[in-house]
């Protein structure tokens, strides 16, 4: 049936009429919320690119969960800046490492019961070269004199997320992009007897310019080289696919995908073919992009940022990674 007869104007009149036929919907409770817990007391460093962000000592990220967790967010996802960094990502597995303290402190705060804690395991916030795995020297072998080496840097990462879990991680979350290392963490985790430690695989990560401000917040550049000898290329959807395959078979519990909005048809693709749990991160440069129009007064902020979100679950994400959490949560009510 055609104009006139079919109008569909009219379910868009009023307010009570769009939000009765609403297909998609947000709530606080699918957006995860990232934090980076840097050393010291009483630190709060707002991060220069992404304004209304911060590096947090351990002291300072509770009184922030407390307030995630007053707000109905689901979660955070943490990440750390150590001491000091080496070349075995000492900082990233150790006892007392950033993140692991942090993991302590929040255990012990009502939040936690609220929030799941998510970690995030990687080495290059840790390693000396900022690389996300160990870095050999080779002569010759490709266009650079050094590979970033897959099978060694497997044991980092399954100590890591292990030391991650015991210290009270309700999920580990690896983003590294070695191949093989679900079912290395996996592998480790039932070793330890964290069976029931859930691993969220950064199934699909592909290599962005997009991850900038992050490095700046983390401080994970790498000091030579990039990451797209492990990370995705970016034209990339088929090999997306077997990645999530393989981390699935893996033992992968839930995947994320990551950017998000220059790669919403990958989300989709993925949600149709695959009934796992599905996270998408919308990444620091959709955060500081978005921000730096606001400062501008060239988009409406509240506006614009839910948007971004909304379009993020309708192309099928069940869960988002957004440094938006807090505010989009409060517009939520
Ligand atoms: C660690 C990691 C990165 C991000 C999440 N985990 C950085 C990278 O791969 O360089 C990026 C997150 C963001 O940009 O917000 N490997």
């Amino acid at each position: 049936m055609e104009f006139p007869i079919t109008r569909l104007r009219r379910l868009r009149r009023t307010e009570p009429m769009r939000s009765l036929v609403r297909e998609t919907h947000l709530e606080p409770g699918a957006l995860i919320y990232p934090l980076f817990l840097c050393p010291g007391e009483g630190v709060r460093n707002e991060i220069a690119s992404m304004p209304g962000v911060f590096n947090l000592s351990v002291d300072e990220a509770v009184k922030e969960a407390e307030a995630a967790a007053s707000l109905g967010i689901g979660g955070l996802l943490l990440f750390g800046l150590p001491e000091s960094k080496d070349e075995q990502a000492t900082g990233a597995w150790a006892e007392d490492g950033i993140v692991q303290r942090g993991l302590r402190a929040l255990k012990q705060t009502s939040a936690a019961k609220k929030l799941v804690l998510i970690a995030d395991v990687c080495l290059c916030e840790y390693t000396s070269h900022g690389h996300c795995g160990i870095v050999e020297k080779k002569e010759g072998v490709l266009e650079t004199d050094y590979e970033i080496e897959n099978d060694s840097s497997l044991s980092l990462l399954s100590k890591t997320a292990v030391s991650l879990a015991k210290a009270g991680a309700d999920i580990v979350a690896p983003s590294d992009m070695m191949d093989g290392r679900v079912a290395a963490v996996r592998d480790e985790l039932d070793d330890e007897g964290l069976d029931q430690t859930p691993i969220l695989s950064y199934a699909a990560k592909f290599a962005s310019a997009f991850y900038g401000p992050f490095r700046e917040a983390a401080d994970s550049a790498p000091q030579f080289g990039d990451r797209r000898s492990y990370q995705m290329d970016g034209a990339n959807l088929r090999e997306a696919m077997r990645e999530i395959d393989l981390d699935l078979g893996e033992g992968a519990d839930m995947i994320l995908m990551k950017p998000a909005l220059p790669y919403l048809d990958v989300i989709r693709a993925a949600r149709e073919r695959f009934d796992v749990p599905i996270g998408a991160y919308q990444v620091s440069g959709e955060y500081s992009m978005l921000q730096a129009a606001f400062a501008n007064r060239w988009l409406d902020r509240d506006r614009a940022m839910m948007e971004s979100l909304l379009s993020i679950r309708r192309a099928g994400a069940g869960f988002i990674v957004t440094y938006f959490a807090k505010e989009a949560a409060k517009a939520l009510g």
